[in-house]
């Protein structure tokens, strides 16, 4: 059988604590399906712009490499946030990754990341499409904000949840051992952009032992801080010990994102997004000074997707399937399309890969659905 040309995997946007592990089935179903070379982009599609690459047959020798790819944190291959123009803005652009797809004799072009990234899938497979290229491009599932559209969940999302409703509890058992006579409250900032899965995900601290957060804030409903306040004050003269979880992205009825009423930072990424940090600190604060008792904040920042010490094995079973599913897409003939997780049954828990247009994904945020 006449070897198949090369394919190309970056990875892209926040990494996860599974994102290896989609670069691994990657390597793998390519390995097994017969192409040539497997390259790595080195810093997603902004790296591949200045050449950087690797061929991973030279970093990856053996299976158990692979089994320790997928088990590794953050990103091996390196990510960025970036752009891509619109088509019709600068053609310049898209020749000349294209010149460079040409050199590398690729094939299949496959980017493991989140919504911003799937734009990049959907730009490059539109343009491919309209000049005549032949080569495929396949979108890959991850971020821990599982806020895609269209798939049950994203790769990254459960071992961030485990890790964040883990240490939920912890932070809550520490606050309870010191709360004899003194109030103490503890307030938890958890990432997650404008979605609030992994905010919501701190209400599985509450098991029969533990009494999960006095409240939950999502970025899905408009913060009121005197409410805020007010609600603090109240549960204040019922414990000792207040944990509460918000979200990142918590906003006031005006727009303003909370951590925007501290400063914070007005760094504003390529795809308009601002940096979140600084709600918790911002509103422990203000607890602080209003009710005059102490108060603690925990941002768990980047520690919520690096974690991968306690990465959830079918997070990481997951993220190889679709790694593995989406060259089987591209080499079966499909591009513009990015593989999903379907859920086949709850009980037990049983999952296939499935596959939409990035059309309807890239972009999009998939929030927290409302309840009744
Ligand atoms: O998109 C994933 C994510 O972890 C968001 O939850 C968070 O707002 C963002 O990345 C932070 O990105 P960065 O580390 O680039 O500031």
């Amino acid at each position: 059988m006449a070897k198949k040309r090369n394919i190309i995997v970056g990875q892209s946007g926040g990494p996860t604590a599974v994102i290896n592990s989609s670069l691994a089935g990657v390597y793998k179903t390519a390995r097994e399906r017969g192409f040539h070379k497997v390259y790595g982009m080195l810093h997603g599609i902004e790296g591949l712009l200045d050449e950087m690459y690797v061929d991973l047959s030279t970093q990856i020798h053996s299976d158990m490499d692979i089994e320790l790819l997928k088990r590794t944190p953050s990103a091996f291959l390196g990510s960025c946030r970036y752009k891509l123009p619109e088509i019709h803005e600068n053609p310049e652009f898209y020749e000349k990754i294209f010149s460079i797809l040409d050199k590398l004799d690729i094939e299949v072009f496959i980017y493991i990341g989140g919504n911003d990234s799937m734009d990049t899938i959907k730009k490059l497979s539109d343009y491919a499409i309209v000049k005549g290229h032949n080569q495929k491009f396949l979108g890959v599932p991850k971020t821990i904000d599982n806020d895609l559209a269209l798939t049950d969940h994203t790769p990254g999302f459960g071992s961030a949840a485990k890790y964040i409703a883990t240490s939920t509890k912890e932070v809550i058992r520490d606050a309870m051992g010191l709360s004899y006579r003194r109030p103490m409250i503890t307030i938890m900032e958890i990432m997650g952009r404008n979605a609030g899965w992994l905010t919501g995900s701190t209400a599985l601290a509450k098991t029969e032992e533990c009494c999960g957060p006095d409240y939950i804030y999502l970025p899905e409903i408009t913060f009121d801080l005197e409410k805020f306040h007010k609600k603090c004050g109240e549960l204040l003269k019922k414990k000792l010990s207040i944990v509460i979880a918000v979200s990142e992205g918590i906003k006031v009825a005006d727009g303003r994102y909370v951590c925007q009423m501290a400063g914070g930072s007005d760094y504003v990424d390529p795809f308009g997004h601002k940096q979140l940090a600084g709600t918790a600190d911002y509103l422990a604060s203000y607890l602080a000074a209003e009710l005059g008792c102490k108060t603690r904040a925990v941002e768990l920042s980047t520690l919520q997707r690096s974690a991968s010490h306690m990465a959830s094995r079918v997070d990481i079973n997951e993220a190889f399937m679709v790694g593995g599913a989406a060259v089987k897409a591209a080499d079966e003939g499909d591009t513009g399309k990015m593989v999903v997780i379907d859920r086949v049954s709850d009980d037990p828990y049983m999952s296939a890969a499935g596959i939409y247009d990035v059309h309807k994904i890239a972009n999009n945020e998939k929030p927290f659905p409302e309840t009744g």
